[in-house]
């Protein structure tokens, strides 16, 4: 069954949204390979890494399923006095979004398309990675020992690599790590998640 993600929202049933920024994010832009430039985020819920990264002075496109996320997001921005351009779209259905970005984020939004239209998902990631450009995404790891009724949907790292990489993109870097400020019924979970850094290829294979 789908998940009815707005519902979600409205129930505060959302252990993913901490309020933090992403320290996978961050440690990533820590290494300089993307300088302030248009970004776009893929499944932003209510905004924070969107908002943390106009901060930083990119132009960022954040773009979300559920209506409720983004009312909070959009206010989020407000209070933080940045402009993001907030999105209510199916990230399998995007309307032109004036040319591809040299930087997609994506902290928990593949993991769960993958399974409902892997190559729709496929196929925006092709038109919206600028060549050279980056896709920095955090995903479930399948490696848990965590109840498959609890924590995120995962996957494998062969089946990151093979879905993600295609023809179109390298696999620079592939990390377990965990999603960091994630709690289930107010206690620490940090569920076991790849960070996973792909670049764009300047042609197909
Ligand atoms: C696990 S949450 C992560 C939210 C946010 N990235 C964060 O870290 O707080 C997954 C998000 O993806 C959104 N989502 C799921 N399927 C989507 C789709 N097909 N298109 C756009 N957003 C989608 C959900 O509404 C939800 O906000």
């Amino acid at each position: 069954m789908q998940t009815d993600w707005d519902l979600r929202y409205q129930q505060a049933d959302t252990p993913w949204d901490n309020g933090n920024p992403s320290v996978h994010l961050k440690s990533f832009l820590s290494e300089g390979k993307v300088k302030p430039c248009r970004a776009l985020e893929l499944g932003c819920g209510t905004g924070t890494n969107a908002i943390f990264l106009a901060q930083l002075g990119y132009e960022v496109t954040a773009v979300d399923l559920s209506p409720t996320a983004l009312e909070r997001a959009r206010e989020k921005a407000r209070q933080a006095k940045v402009k993001v351009n907030f999105l209510e779209a199916d990230v399998t259905a995007l309307p032109d979004l004036g040319g591809p970005f040299p930087f997609v984020f994506d902290r928990g939004t593949y993991h769960v398309v993958r399974k409902i239209n892997l190559a729709g998902f496929q196929k925006m990631l092709t038109e919206m990675v600028a060549p050279s450009g980056f896709y920095l995404v955090l995903a479930g790891n399948a490696n848990t020992d965590a109840p498959p009724d609890k924590g995120p949907p995962t996957v494998r790292a062969g089946d990151l690599s093979f879905e993600l990489e295609s023809d179109c993109f390298d696999l620079l870097e592939l990390k377990q790590s965990v999603f960091d400020g994630v709690k289930i019924d107010g206690i620490d979970f940090a569920p076991l998640s790849w960070t996973a850094v792909l670049q764009r290829r300047e042609h197909n294979r």
